[in-house]
């Protein structure tokens, strides 16, 4: 069986953490990211991970002559495709680079990978496509709505996915909805380096701690939740890492039994099922790392919602995976990874 894997924005935080997770399962890879929000640093070190040299092409998935060369030069089972552009406010600001980047970037890779006859994919989505959700836990036949550019980016790519799956019965795709992502490889080598001061929660915590930021603000304390603040489904990304090998081997042993016709769109949550408050995970955060985490109460964020976290059934039936990482351990190896490099991937 052909296990050559194609993972575009390999470089970046979900990415690195994947292809250590691929490396150990057997799989050989091929990373395509174009270093809009990662470095070559991230390579070099999963490659000292893994103890060999990734094969990494700098690209842009948008670059549909680039990838026929990648396609060109090596069989691929499927692709992960991770490559996009991920923060709300920046996609609110400036619409048309999200949905060129997210939507138009995914139309051309699928194009390369029909001509090449590549139809097994894994895409990244986001528990972001169920909007604010009607019930909880939140299963895969949730209703979906976006509200912001990056949310539909994702929710358009879904769309997409699940007419090309009516299309054409060869296709397999599996859109993994994550929930929240957090923690690092427990090294301490590899972990999230956000540029400019983070928009997301935990490394916002994490660099309270480390004492680059000078504290943190809660937005909203009066959500109808047991605190009052906002409740989410943190996951670790090696446990989500993981969900990736697992959506790999599940398309390998449906593909070799020739049931390909049973997954066509098959979207899956990646949550841990249970849900953290915000002033659980600070004080979490605060007791692992043994740092204060000063903080005040803020307006609520525009776009937030009070409770998010998935029902995690789906993928514990069909891939045979769950997340096995506790919040402790999500807070200490974010620390271990926050401590050991303060500047992230930029050593100065
Ligand atoms: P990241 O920014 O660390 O990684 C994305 C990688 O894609 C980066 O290395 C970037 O350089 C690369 N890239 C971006 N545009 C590209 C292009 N046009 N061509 C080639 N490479 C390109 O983000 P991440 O946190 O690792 O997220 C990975 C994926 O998961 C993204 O699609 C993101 O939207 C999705 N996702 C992330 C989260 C999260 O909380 N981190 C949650 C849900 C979904
Ligand atoms: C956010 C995005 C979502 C995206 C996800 C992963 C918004 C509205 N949603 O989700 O689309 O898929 O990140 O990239 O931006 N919080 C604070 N203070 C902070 C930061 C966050 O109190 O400085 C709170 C938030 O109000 C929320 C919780 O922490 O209640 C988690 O926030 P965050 O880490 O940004 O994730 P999401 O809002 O779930």
């Amino acid at each position: 069986m052909n296990k050559k894997i194609l993972v575009t924005g390999g470089a970046g935080y979900i990415g690195t953490h994947t292809c250590i997770a691929l490396h150990a399962a057997g799989y050989d890879i091929v990373v395509y990211d174009n270093l809009s929000n990662s470095s070559r640093e991230a390579i070099n070190r999963v490659s000292t991970l893994i103890g060999q040299s990734i094969d990494f092409i700098e690209g842009d998935i948008r670059d549909a002559e680039s990838l026929r060369q990648v396609f060109s030069a090596h069989q691929f089972f499927g692709v992960i495709h991770f490559a996009g552009l991920k923060a709300v406010g920046e996609s609110v600001a400036q619409p048309l680079k999200y949905y060129d980047n997210n939507v138009s970037g995914t139309i051309t890779l699928l194009e390369v990978m029909s001509e090449y006859d590549v139809k097994n994919l894994v895409f990244s989505s986001s528990a972001t496509v169920y909007g604010d959700p009607e019930r909880l836990p939140i299963d895969e036949n949730s209703p979906r709505s976006c509200t912001n550019p990056y949310g539909q980016s994702k929710l358009t790519v879904e769309h997409i996915l699940e007419d090309l799956a009516v299309s054409d019965a060869s296709w397999n795709l599996i859109p993994l909805r994550y929930f929240n992502p957090v923690g690092a490889h427990p090294s301490g080598q590899i972990g999230e380096d956000p540029n400019d001061i983070p928009n997301n929660l935990m490394p916002y915590i994490s660099q309270v701690a480390v004492g680059k930021l000078e504290k943190l603000s809660i937005f909203g304390n009066d959500y109808p939740t047991t605190d009052g603040t906002g409740v989410r489904d943190f996951i670790h990304v090696t446990d989500l890492a993981q969900g990736h090998v697992a959506a790999l081997n599940y398309l390998e042993s449906q593909t070799r039994t020739a049931k390909t016709d049973s997954i066509g769109f098959l979207p899956i949550n990646l949550g841990t099922g249970k849900g953290t408050s915000v002033l659980e995970l600070v004080a979490a955060f605060s007791k692992v790392s043994e740092q204060d985490i000063p903080y005040q109460f803020a307006d609520r964020r525009a776009g937030d919602i009070a409770s998010c976290y998935a029902s995690a059934d789906k993928a514990k039936d069909l891939l045979k995976w769950q997340a096995e990482l506790s919040i402790a351990e999500m807070c200490q190896d974010t620390w271990r990874w926050q401590s050991m490099n303060p500047n992230g991937y930029n050593a100065t």
